[in-house]
């Protein structure tokens, strides 16, 4: 098997879906790897060490692509319409594509993959059971997203994170809010409580309420009878009068804090907005807000994606592409969920590849085969609303 990994061309992407480590795992397993050259400069993996791991170097991405049996992708390929090259022209029909696709946006990649009769599986839809842990890019970049908005705010705050006792008078410990305790709020907590922040935190799963706790971070209980997750450990859309609780105590909570780091999302739907304008002006003058959420919608009313803006005195981040910031670090994680991904379906003895069509992981996250969009988007749920493109989650 042929398997390609090209640069990405997406704006602000600097990940790479393949790390040398990766590459030279995938060449035991008896595959050909090829690297369009520079593909891994973003992430500092030089062409070299992809050589010394086994890879072939090809010159540009049409001579990687066409002869690929296996595409890896960070973000979904180029289409036509889109500028830049045509990357879904230049891949072989029946090719493998894999990557974060964007299964929820509506933007008719699924339909140009069943066209070109490419066999394509979109990792943000890998079911969240114990196996597939390791192939779980979700949770791998959202790790990391958290950790770099606490760092992403540290350094536009105009105080310092822990408290300081000196010479010349006490520094207070700087307050962090963390809005949404999945993956990315468990880290932003952890994190920012290795600066020495105080932090409290909230999310709509009473269930995380001891992970939150054993951080070191108090949960901010807004009590409810409704259930507020889904069977795949997701949250659900509350109701609205659990939104106007919500609202009431996360506005009394932001009046006392200096960073609030939102990570509120519910798959395939626009994000909750938890922080509105009104809240804003009432935080602190130098307070500063990381909205996760930008691309799905945003947490907060007032964050622009891709933008950095100031509101009523407080400084609101809207990166859109967080892990994209730690380039290094993500695509090493991400290469090694792909790693994990593809493994199974190696043979180990006779390198074989063959795909077991009816494993709960391969079906799961199937999105076209043989020319049929095998899952298509929910109905009237791919378009997150609000601000900005928004193009669907693990996407920038
Ligand atoms: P996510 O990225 O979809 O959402 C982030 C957080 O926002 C979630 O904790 C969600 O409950 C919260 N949220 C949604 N609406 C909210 C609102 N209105 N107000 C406040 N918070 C709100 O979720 P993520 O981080 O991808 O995963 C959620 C959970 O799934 C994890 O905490 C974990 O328990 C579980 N999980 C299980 C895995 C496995 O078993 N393989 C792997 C990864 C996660």
């Amino acid at each position: 098997m042929k398997i390609a990994i090209v640069r990405e061309r997406r704006r602000g992407e600097l990940r790479v879906a393949a790390s040398p480590d990766t590459v030279k795992k995938l060449t035991r397993l008896g595959a050909e790897v090829i690297v369009e050259t520079g593909a891994g400069e973003g992430a500092a993996f030089p062409d070299e060490a992809f050589v010394e791991a086994g890879a072939t170097i090809a010159e540009e991405e049409k001579a990687a692509l066409e002869e690929a049996d296996i595409v890896l992708k960070v973000q979904r390929p180029l289409a036509a319409a889109e500028g830049g090259p045509d990357e879904l022209a230049l891949m072989k029909p029946g090719a493998i594509l894999i990557g974060l696709l964007a299964p929820y946006a509506d933007h008719g990649a699924a339909e140009a993959y069943a066209e070109r009769r490419l066999t394509a599986f979109a990792l943000e839809l890998m079911p969240r059971i114990s196996r597939a842990q390791s192939m779980d890019a979700l949770s791998s970049q959202s790790n990391l997203t958290g950790y770099q908005a606490v760092i992403d705010a540290a350094a536009v705050f105009g105080s310092v994170m822990p408290m300081m006792m000196t010479a010349a008078g006490t520094v207070p410990p700087a307050r962090v809010l963390v809005l949404g305790a999945g993956v990315a709020g468990l880290q932003a907590i952890a994190t920012a409580r290795r600066l020495g922040a105080v932090v409290s935190a909230f999310d709509v799963r009473p269930a995380v309420k001891e992970e939150v706790e054993s951080l070191g971070a108090v949960f901010i209980e807004v009590e409810s009878a409704e259930a507020a997750e889904t069977k795949g450990g997701y949250a659900r859309e509350m109701s609205a009068d659990y939104r106007r609780r919500q609202t009431e105590r996360v506005h009394e909570m932001l009046k006392t804090q200096d960073i609030a780091i939102c990570t509120a999302l519910i798959p395939g739907r626009p994000a909750p907005v938890l922080i509105t304008g009104a809240m804003v002006r009432d935080m602190k003058p130098g307070s500063v807000i990381v909205d996760l959420a930008v691309n799905e919608g945003g947490n907060c009313e007032l964050s622009e994606p891709g933008k950095v803006v100031r509101k009523h005195g407080v400084t609101i981040l809207g990166h859109e592409n967080v892990p994209s910031r730690v380039a290094t670090d993500a695509s090493a994680l991400y290469a090694r969920n792909l790693l994990n991904f593809l493994t199974p379906f190696f043979d180990a003895e006779t390198g074989e590849f063959k795909i077991d069509w009816e494993d709960e992981i391969v079906k799961q996250t199937l999105l076209t085969r043989d020319g049929a969009i095998v899952r298509p988007a929910p109905a009237g749920k791919g378009a997150p609303t609000g601000k900005g493109a928004p193009t669907g989650k693990g996407e920038s």
